[in-house]
């Protein structure tokens, strides 16, 4: 028992946002209660919590659903945390960007996993939710279902992070992959990504580099400290990595990249670059893996996938951590 009841907001019901609801109304988290879902047509709202039942089907379909944006929602106070996963969004971070400022202006906790308004506006958001008590967790955002934001919040505090490298990146990751071992050109490792649904008819944001940075600015920022922005970082992407390259690299005993690194004195970069098969970061198909260097504990490397399903668990645990705390605040016993 966690001794609180929070009314939670699952903003944004596709691929994450269904698993979360579906897990929430199930009771997976014992203190938080879904009463709202909404999509990008509008949301239903029922303050007794919604049922597994009603999120079978299409929630438009279900009685009471209102059309428009569910932010009158946080502005009324009728909802404790806000579960923020509506699209991605550059340049802007919008939507997402507005919806989790009002939450945590109103002292509303946010759990996210979408990338743009963590990445673009880090320094304001943790102000924000300094200033109202309000939490702001974003597991999810980097790494899929890899801890690396609550690693270096709960298991390094007694440590300094100096650098920072790693594949952040799965489609990339996939395209690289399968030119390294079947001599594909990228043209046709991305098409067969494409048909494989590992990468977006619009790959762009993938290809160049810039999901990349986005996950890279989001840990120089919240890991390491630093206060740095997506034009602080030179980005190259894998559109012009020829099948000659990989295979000459291939023959050394090498495997081309796409690297994300923060270097110890401060500076954001991501491009192809030339791995040993032999370094922890070397993982192929669409796993992500980083390496934290400590100042006293050297380095530490996680691998595991960054995306999809096990982006699921990074949420939830945040969740789970919104209740804790919140029970500690409110003298409950903690779960
Ligand atoms: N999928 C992953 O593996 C993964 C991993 C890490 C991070 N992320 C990030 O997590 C977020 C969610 O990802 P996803 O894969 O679940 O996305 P998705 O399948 O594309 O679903 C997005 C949902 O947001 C809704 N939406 C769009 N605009 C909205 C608005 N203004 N208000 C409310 N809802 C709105 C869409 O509504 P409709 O249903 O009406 O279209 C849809 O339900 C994204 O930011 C993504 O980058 C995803």
């Amino acid at each position: 028992m966690s001794g609180v009841s929070l009314r939670a907001l699952v903003n944004g019901y596709g691929f994450l946002g269904r698993r979360v609801a579906r897990a929430l109304a199930s009771g997976k988290v014992p203190g938080v209660k879904l009463v709202a879902v909404a999509r990008s047509t509008g949301y239903i709202h029922r303050p007794g919590g919604l049922t597994l039942e009603e999120l079978e089907g299409d929630i438009a379909s279900l009685e009471g659903f209102v059309e428009g944006s569910p932010i009158s929602l946080l502005e009324d106070g009728k909802v404790d945390l806000l579960i923020e996963l509506t699209p991605t969004n550059l340049p802007t971070g919008e939507p997402a960007l507005t919806h989790i400022k009002t939450a945590l202006s109103r002292g509303i906790d946010v759990v996210t996993a979408n990338k743009a308004p963590i990445a673009l506006a880090y320094r304001e958001l943790t102000e924000l939710s300094r200033s109202t008590g309000a939490l702001l967790l974003f597991e999810g955002t980097v790494g899929g279902g890899i801890p690396l934001v609550s690693l270096r919040r709960f298991c390094l505090r007694g440590d300094e992070v100096l650098s920072i490298r790693g594949i952040l990146n799965g489609t990339t990751n996939y395209i690289l992959s399968r030119m390294h071992f079947e001599g594909l050109t990228f043209e046709l490792a991305l098409r067969e990504a494409q048909n494989l649904g590992i990468a977006e008819r619009d790959p762009t944001l993938d290809i160049e580099g810039y999901d990349t940075a986005l996950k890279l600015l989001i840990l120089a920022n919240s890991v390491m400290g630093l206060n740095r922005r997506l034009e602080d970082v030179r980005i190259t992407g894998i559109s012009r990595v020829t099948a000659d390259a990989v295979s000459l690299a291939k023959e050394a005993g090498l495997a081309v990249k796409l690297i994300g690194s923060v270097s110890p004195d401060g500076h954001l970069t991501v491009a192809p670059r030339l791995v040993k098969l032999n370094d922890p970061i070397c993982v192929h198909g669409t796993l992500n893996a980083v390496t934290f260097r400590l100042r006293t504990a050297g380095d530490l490397t996680l691998i595991g996938e960054g995306a999809g399903e096990p982006t699921v668990t990074s949420i939830l645990n945040d969740v789970w951590e919104v209740v804790s705390v919140r029970a500690r605040l409110t003298g409950a016993r903690g779960t």
